[in-house]
């Protein structure tokens, strides 16, 4: 049997230690299909190297090889055994991935899904054509569990780093981290609370402290995350503020005792697309002071759904935008 009779849909991810290759469909936000133009490749395809973890390590580095793209996420639709007559041989992965191109001089094509099932079915690749139909499948049948589930896989990820903004999901340098996150800060202009959602392992919360004290204003920093074990490791790190630490998803949390903050800080990319512009409605009515600032980042790099946008879909006025942050008050 070639290994392509063996593919087979899958509702999670196998064992890790099972994938020896990916398969990745790199998708736009919207849903779009990304290929290299000129013959490139269609589909995102390497096998596992050596040291390398197949989601944390591999769906990062191939779609940065073979498409300059940057991916946000990746969810698992298919498996196949790379030999079919022997299990030890192990597992390609088919998964799609969203993202962005990433600035890197490669030739791209954005298609639909069914043209690019149909140029793949034409090329004689029917297995690349069937899994390109069954990942777009899966993209419009993703719900807000699902994601959020997708999301928290990435803790590990998170918790193996050995710097404290790699813990926060930062895969740069210091210098690197700084540029990014200091535009958090610099949209903060009066003394009071600052709630980061998503606050991984409190870094941020200490940063934003940290800069904001540099100008004269005084932050009193507040976190909440999905993963449990972020939330544990951010207490650890921060004893003095453990009580301010908290486990939540942040399309439905509130805070203890109905509490409030002057400021929020969020990635709106952590939910679907179509959701976003209700979390940030649904934070302001739920954890936002009165005349309180709402601070949106959008990942970098990203054409798609920039952060000012967003906060004019859901009705804010925005009131200062520095790069890939904008913010907008209640
Ligand atoms: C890139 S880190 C952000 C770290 C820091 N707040 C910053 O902005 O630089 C994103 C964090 O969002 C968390 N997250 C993802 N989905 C979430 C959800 N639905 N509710 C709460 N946190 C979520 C992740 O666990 C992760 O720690």
């Amino acid at each position: 049997m070639p290994a392509s009779a063996s593919y087979r849909t899958v509702p999670d991810d196998p064992e890790p230690d099972r994938v020896r290759r990916i398969t990745l469909l790199l998708l736009l936000p919207e849903g779009e299909c990304v290929v290299a133009a000129d013959g490139g490749p269609a589909l995102s395809t390497s096998d596992v190297a050596a040291g390398e973890h197949w989601l944390y390590d591999t769906t990062l580095r191939v779609p940065q090889q073979t498409h300059g793209f940057r991916i946000q996420g990746m969810r698992t639709v298919a498996v196949a055994d790379l030999d079919p007559a022997d299990p030890a041989a192990g597992l390609q992965v088919f998964g799609f991935a969203t993202g962005a191109p990433a600035g890197r001089e490669v030739a791209l094509e954005h298609l639909t899904p069914d043209r690019l099932a149909a140029r793949l079915a034409a090329a004689g690749d029917p297995v690349g054509a069937r899994f390109v139909v069954d990942a777009a499948e899966a993209r419009q049948a993703r719900t807000d569990a699902q994601t959020a589930a997708d999301n928290l896989r990435w803790q590990a990820a998170y918790l193996r780093a050995d710097t404290p903004w790699g813990q926060s999901g930062n895969s740069g340098t210091l210098e690197d981290w700084e540029r990014s996150r200091r535009p958090v800060a610099e949209a903060i202009e009066r003394d009071g609370t600052f709630l980061d959602v998503g606050c991984a392992n409190g870094y941020l919360m200490e940063c934003v402290q940290a800069w904001c004290a540099e100008r004269g204003i005084a932050v009193e920093p507040y976190g909440m995350d999905l993963g449990a074990d972020l939330i544990r490791l951010a207490r650890q790190r921060l004893p003095h503020w453990a009580d301010r630490l908290w486990v939540g998803n942040m399309q439905t949390w509130t805070a203890p005792g109905g509490l409030r903050f002057d400021t929020l800080q969020v990635r709106p990319d952590a939910v679907l697309l179509e959701r976003r512009a209700d979390l940030l409605t649904r934070l302001r009515a739920d954890l936002l002071t009165d005349g309180g600032r709402l601070i949106v980042t959008m990942s970098e790099p990203g054409p798609y759904g920039t952060a000012p946008a967003l906060l004019e879909q859901a009705g804010f006025t925005v009131a200062g935008v520095r790069g890939h942050v904008a913010w907008a008050d209640a």
